[in-house]
């Protein structure tokens, strides 16, 4: 089988790093891919974004399978226009259409679903530009911390959680009338703020059927101890110790199975993963946001622990037989630690000579993500830059591994989190 994976990240990294072990897996592409993906795959010089040339390329390439990696494409409608031409209709494509793709699009679209199909969530209300003055008065009615929601795709930055009535304020006329997020914030969630411990789950659904994936945790603060500015993501560990199999179980029945339910209920036939951003609140689960893909860094924790081969998962997804298929999964904890290019998430250099990555360690793997080949050397070309996964039987272990391994790569200004992972140390003992 042919395989293009979409994408440029450490997220599409590991899909082509796990993709590529299996038996199932002929040729290898990634479009635009990065430094890593060009030593397993061959890197297609394609933007997520240009379908065209994406379609020429699964052609001269004859694609079978196409992973859609980030959610910008398919919030732009990858999957209708490959579903609505009768060349493709034998391609396996992993990720939601448009529709689908509105429970990541738009905050007031997720919220609407939820509610409608009573999964538990925070309480929120819209409003638009128009109704600035009513925004302002819920906002006074409402209970410190508040949280302010963009509609739309703001690149992780359009979440504000305000301590004061005046931040709160703030973030209201930065969004309604300075267009901080431009066409993002035509529309504003003005949201109860829930207290509690926060994780990942990864769901794969073929639109009638799913599977529950590892879950995850994620370090989204530039600083230690979840401090300073948000990120993509500094760094991830699963299993998470605080998720034991009861707590995963309420998210089954509160969470998965409404959801899946409510797609099927709206007509919308949902192949791909489903990203369910949650907290546990004194035990119970509620959705903060859905994701349409994968997370990343969460990518380079989870597949690590899935011992089933990915190809046969996806055309199992691909043929709506999730239902068959037995996920085998990895009892060990991974921890994922991200080095980032000095000034991220703000200005930082690009072009920066890396060095150490080629290194084979056991139970470690390295993920590139902002890298690229220049003049035959690997050079940083992003903010976050890689990942380093260790695999082992405790946090602990898997914790050093990822740390020492990180000694021997550098560039300049590498920076990264010493301590990711170290909040679940309590938990594992
Ligand atoms: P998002 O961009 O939706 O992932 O939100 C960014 C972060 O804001 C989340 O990871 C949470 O830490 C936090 N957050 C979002 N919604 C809420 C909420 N209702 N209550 C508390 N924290 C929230
Ligand atoms: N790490 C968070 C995300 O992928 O959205």
């Amino acid at each position: 089988m042919n395989i293009l994976v979409v994408g440029s990240g450490g997220r599409e990294h590991t899909f082509a790093w796990k993709l590529a072990q299996s038996g199932h897996c002929d040729n290898l592409y990634v479009a635009p891919g990065n430094a890593g993906t060009e030593t397993i795959a061959t890197n297609l010089p394609i933007e997520v974004t240009d379908f065209n040339a994406l379609a020429a390329a699964i052609e001269t390439y004859q694609i079978n399978m196409l992973v859609v990696g980030p959610e910008d494409p398919l919030v732009k409608g990858i999957v209708n226009f490959f579903r609505g031409q009768k060349e493709f209709d034998k391609l396996i494509i992993i990720g939601p259409d448009q529709n689908g793709a509105q429970l990541e699009g738009s905050k007031d679209f997720s919220k609407v679903f939820m509610n409608k199909y009573g999964v538990p969530t925070a309480k929120a209300k819209t409003f638009t530009a128009t109704q600035y003055n009513e925004a302002l008065s819920y906002l006074e009615s409402q209970d410190l911390p508040i949280v302010l929601k963009a509609d739309g795709l703001a690149a992780g930055k359009g979440v504000i959680i305000a301590t004061t009535i005046e931040e709160a304020k703030e973030a209201l006329k930065e969004i309604l009338v300075d267009k901080k997020f431009s066409d993002a914030g035509n529309k504003v969630l003005i949201e109860q703020f829930l207290k509690g411990i926060e994780l990942s789950v990864f769901v794969l659904s073929d639109g009638e059927h799913y599977v529950i994936l590892p879950e995850a945790k994620d370090y989204k603060r530039i600083g230690e101890q979840d401090t300073g500015l948000n990120t993509g993501g500094m760094g991830a560990v699963s299993p998470v110790p605080f998720a034991q199999s009861k707590f995963i179980k309420k998210v089954e029945e509160k969470v998965v199975k409404p959801t899946i339910q409510g797609l099927k209920s709206e007509g919308i036939d949902y192949t791909g993963f489903l990203f369910i951003g949650l907290m546990n609140v004194d035990g119970e689960p509620y959705v903060i946001e859905y994701n349409v893909r994968m997370g990343d860094p969460e990518t380079q924790a989870v597949l690590p622990r899935i011992d089933s081969d990915l190809v046969e998962l996806f055309t199992a997804a691909g043929n709506k037989k999730l239902n068959s298929f037995s996920l085998k999964i990895s009892p060990k904890t991974a921890t994922t630690v991200v080095a980032v290019a000095g000034g991220y998430p703000e200005g930082y250099e690009k072009g920066n000579e890396i060095s150490g990555t080629e290194k084979q360690v056991n139970d470690t793997m390295v993920f590139h993500a902002g890298t690229r080949i220049s003049e035959g050397k690997v050079v940083t070309n992003g903010g976050r830059v890689l990942a380093v996964t260790a695999l082992a039987n405790s946090i602990q272990e898997a914790k050093s591994l990822s740390y020492n391994r990180l000694k021997d790569i550098s560039w300049k200004g590498i920076y990264y989190r010493r301590d990711i992972a170290d909040d679940l140390l309590a938990y594992s003992s």
